[in-house]
């Protein structure tokens, strides 16, 4: 059975995992943008790739609206937290409401690129680091965190997903 990740980045973290991914299993990997031209019917599973947005798995809903009938549909998802925070698993239940039980899901850490981020985007992270400046202080490690770029994301976090790919 074929596998497919279509992958959604604006920095290159989300992009790297599924490339990784694609090293690592042999599974065809290609950008989002491209799936509404492709004929899926090849493969068994499909993986949307994606990151979080002011808490927001970002292009989800148009992953959603594809029609994947009788397909495995996983999500992972990056972001700039570390794994195994309660908030990461409460970010993604808000984004599977409804039809959580459709979706296998598994989160990925990435990190921040301020030089690759959008104009938009480093407004955002400007507002945000002076709301948690204010609210835990220019020590806490959260404000330390999201101060800089840095680069978390690791081949290992993949192996979660690559077992699960391997079970089906
Ligand atoms: C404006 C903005 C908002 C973000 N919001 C979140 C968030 O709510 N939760 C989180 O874990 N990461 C958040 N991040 C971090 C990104 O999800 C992280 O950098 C991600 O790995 C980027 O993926 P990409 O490099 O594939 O574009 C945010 C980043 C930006 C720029």
């Amino acid at each position: 059975m074929k596998t497919i990740v279509l992958f959604n980045s604006k920095t290159g973290f989300t992009k790297r995992y599924a490339e990784w991914l694609g090293e690592m299993t042999g599974c065809t990997v290609m950008p989002f943008e491209k799936a509404v031209s492709l004929d899926l019917t090849p493969y068994g599973t499909v993986i949307f790739a994606s990151w979080f947005h002011a808490g927001m798995i970002q292009k989800l809903g148009s992953f959603k609206k594809m029609n994947l009938n009788g397909k495995n549909r996983i999500v992972m998802v990056t972001g700039s937290n570390p794994p195994g925070l309660a908030e990461t698993d409460t970010a993604i239940q808000n984004n599977f409401k409804n039809d959580g039980e459709k979706y296998k899901v598994f989160y990925l850490p990435g990190g921040l690129s301020y030089e690759k981020m959008g104009i938009g985007d480093k407004i955002m992270m400007a507002g945000f680091r002076k709301i948690i400046k204010k609210a835990n202080g220019e020590d806490s490690d959260m404000y330390k965190r999201i101060s800089h770029s840095y680069d978390n994301t690791s081949k290992e976090y993949l192996q979660p997903l690559v077992s699960y790919l391997n079970s089906l």
